[in-house]
């Protein structure tokens, strides 16, 4: 009999596909109790360092995760696809734009009002270098947390100029004022349940939007408004934005609608769904009560191994995009509209825009 440590260490060499689905794969054949499974999971969550790191994308990807209705996973998937992709050795930088500062609290960083925060760079002068903060998931996260007082910015930015831009302005001073060793390979930004002006804030400064859509009844209910929303965008103000990722989330396989749900997803969305699928799962709701992703709270929970999938199918897809010849501006800057996908792109249009 070959020793279990060894035995460890080829299911997790055999499991490295990456579209393998996190139970299903023949390198967990050894592992037949759900005890050991679980283990075996865990072990791979937490020891991510060991193990082949996700690719790099081309160029800095901006992802900009909206749904204006509330509860669909927009912050749960911000932190546990921000926090997979740090794990698996990728530069990763959370932006918290809900004035609840969910985001903040499940990634552990202090959003009590006083804190630096993304309000002192859309509203004040702060640049987002001040008020960018570390995270204790992992080396490679840093956080922007939401502070209460971002309530008002929608109001108060009514009157500032350029006020649909000032958070794209703010990554890119922030990208170019870094060396290049130490730029963000992923942005993601978390939108409040709103289309309100930061919203928009945060489809002007994104390249692409991931759209997390509930396995539930009414998934699909106002999500026209939101794919209108962002041909105005494009039309309008940021021509490089598209739909890039449908992450199907909170699904329950013992009901049928989440099947129904999921299929019509499918049927509409296509190949902008991820493979990988987030089902319901307690472990996932409890993390952030205790300031944490799912990956660190529980890495062996189903929770967990499918964000970690999803942030490997993501980064795969980010691994084909080219670098766009002469990115750097003359000032030296990367204007992020250059780290957009250019004519590479395939517009996600609704029937009914223009
Ligand atoms: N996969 C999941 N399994 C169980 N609960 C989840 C899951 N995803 C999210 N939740 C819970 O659902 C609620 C809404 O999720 P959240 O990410 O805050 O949505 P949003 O940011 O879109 O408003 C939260 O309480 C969260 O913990
Ligand atoms: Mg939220």
């Amino acid at each position: 009999m070959t020793d279990p440590g060894e035995r460890l260490r080829s299911s997790l060499a055999a499991d490295q596909s990456p579209t393998a689905s996190s139970a299903s794969s023949g390198g967990l054949a050894d592992f037949d109790s759900p005890i050991a499974m679980e283990a075996l999971r865990a072990t791979r969550v937490l020891h991510a360092s060991d193990q082949e790191p996700f690719p790099a994308p081309g160029r800095i990807r901006v992802i900009t995760i909206a749904n204006q209705k509330g509860g669909v996973g927009k912050t749960t998937s911000t932190v546990n696809l921000g926090v997979a992709l740090a794990l698996y050795g990728l530069r990763t930088l959370v932006i918290d734009l809900d004035p609840q500062g969910n985001a903040s609290t499940a990634l552990g960083v202090d959003h009590t009002v006083g804190t630096p925060s993304i309000y002192d760079a859309l509203v004040g002068d702060s640049t987002l270098s001040e008020v960018v903060h570390p995270t204790t998931a992992s080396p490679n996260l840093l956080c922007v947390p939401a502070t209460i007082d971002l309530a008002g910015a929608e109001i108060e930015l009514v009157s500032v100029v350029a006020r649909e831009h000032r958070l794209r302005r703010s990554i890119e001073s922030y990208v170019a004022a870094l060396p290049q060793e130490r730029r963000p390979h992923y942005v993601l930004i978390d939108c409040p349940p709103s289309l309100g002006l930061l919203t928009l804030n945060a489809l002007v400064a994104g390249d692409e939007v991931l759209i997390p859509i509930q396995c539930e009844y009414y998934a699909l209910e106002g999500l026209g408004q939101l794919l209108n929303n962002i041909d105005l965008v494009r039309q309008h103000l940021n021509p490089g934005i598209a739909v890039r990722t449908i992450l199907l989330t909170m699904y329950d396989g013992r009901t049928k609608l989440a099947d129904q749900v999921a299929d019509e997803v499918r049927n509409h969305f296509g190949e902008l769904v991820l493979g990988a699928v987030i089902p319901r799962n307690v472990r996932v709701s409890e993390a952030p009560g205790y300031g944490q992703s799912v990956l660190t709270y529980d890495p062996g929970s189903r929770g967990s191994t499918s964000y970690v999938e999803a942030a490997r199918e993501l980064a795969h897809r980010g691994s084909a995009l080219q670098p766009l010849d002469g990115a750097a501006g003359s000032n030296g800057a990367t204007p992020v509209g250059a780290l957009s996908f250019g004519e590479t792109a395939v517009p996600f249009r609704t029937q009914d825009s223009q």
